[in-house]
């Protein structure tokens, strides 16, 4: 099974600089933007596809395989951006943030509410999974972990129903977790209540939020000036984190404005190519739903 990748057009029109070079794919998934920007930047081209899931990458490696040397496929995190690319710089970095087709539709990793299964969500081996969390986690934390990285409404309470659920033994699958949420949920919103507890707990386990903050600074750093960053997120938690990245570099001296001259010596080291994120037209979310909460920021790189 193929992921479909979303906005693919405005990936490779905000992407691509038209000058020869390395371009880095972090959430290189199924490959559908690997193949995409490759195609589009011709033989002078070279891709970096990372992914920590190894199913994800033996995918891309399968779909990519036309393009020969053209492609290195490198499994780990994109946290450890500089590590993988050991000194070469890059024309553009993209991420396409969250989890792709091929691991929601997989009933045994755990990701979804819909398929029973192990209570596990790691993206990839060396990644934390939920059944250690819910094993030992207390009610107050985890009630901090669904406010935070869920934002549900009636955190508290979920909370609460998941520890008195694991009081009647360990729970294991993601059925009886789901039925833990459910009585706990407020009744017209159950459906998205699921969706954000699964979420802070996928998000808590495989820390993507810290991945995030490690990687924005660093991709800055190995992109060549006029080289362009793409970020695609899904849920406000990443994409607030994107946006204030993007408007702490973009601004430069930022001295309190009573100062006679900048001590600070801050300059610019972003231009930012989307005032507001883009997001897929009605036709794109029809024919593929998952398109529905995508948010694109793209910025350039200063001198
Ligand atoms: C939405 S999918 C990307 C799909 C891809 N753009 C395509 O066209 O097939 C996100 C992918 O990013 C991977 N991923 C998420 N966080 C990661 C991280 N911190 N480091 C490396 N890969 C990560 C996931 O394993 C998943 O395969």
């Amino acid at each position: 099974m193929l992921h479909t990748p979303v906005l693919v057009d405005e990936v490779v029109r905000f992407l691509m600089t038209g000058r020869e070079g390395t371009y880095i794919d972090g959430t290189v998934g199924t490959g559908g933007h690997a193949e995409a920007i490759l195609e589009a930047g011709g033989e002078g081209i070279t891709l970096v596809g990372i992914d920590r899931d190894p199913k994800a990458l033996a995918a891309a490696a399968e779909r990519l395989e036309s393009f020969g040397g053209r492609v290195r496929l490198v499994r780990g995190n994109f946290s450890d951006i500089s590590k993988h690319m050991a000194g070469e710089n890059c024309e553009g970095a993209l991420l396409d943030l969250g989890i792709s087709s091929l691991q929601i539709a997989d009933g045994d990793r755990g990701f979804s509410y819909l398929e029973d299964g192990p209570l596990d969500m790691a993206m990839g081996p060396d990644d934390g999974d939920v059944q250690a969390l819910l094993d030992t986690v207390s009610e107050r934390a985890l009630a901090g972990i669904i406010h935070e990285y869920g934002e549900a409404r009636r955190n508290r309470a979920i909370a609460r129903e998941i520890v008195r659920e694991r009081s009647g033994g360990r729970i294991e699958r993601t059925a009886r977790l789901r039925a833990a949420i459910e009585k706990a949920a407020p009744p017209r919103d159950a459906v998205s209540t699921l969706a954000r507890v699964f979420q802070a707990l996928r998000i808590w386990a495989n820390r993507e939020l810290e991945a995030l903050t490690a990687f924005l600074p660093e991709a800055l750093e190995l992109c060549t000036p006029g080289g362009r960053l793409v970020l695609i997120s899904y849920h406000s938690l990443e994409d607030r984190i994107v946006k204030r990245f993007f408007k702490a570099e973009e601004k430069g001296c930022t001295c309190p404005s009573d100062f006679p001259e900048c001590v600070c010596g801050k300059q610019p080291r972003l231009r930012v190519l989307t005032r507001r994120p883009v997001v897929p037209g009605e036709e794109e979310i029809s024919e593929n739903p998952r398109a529905r909460s995508a948010r694109l920021r793209a910025a350039e790189r200063l001198a």
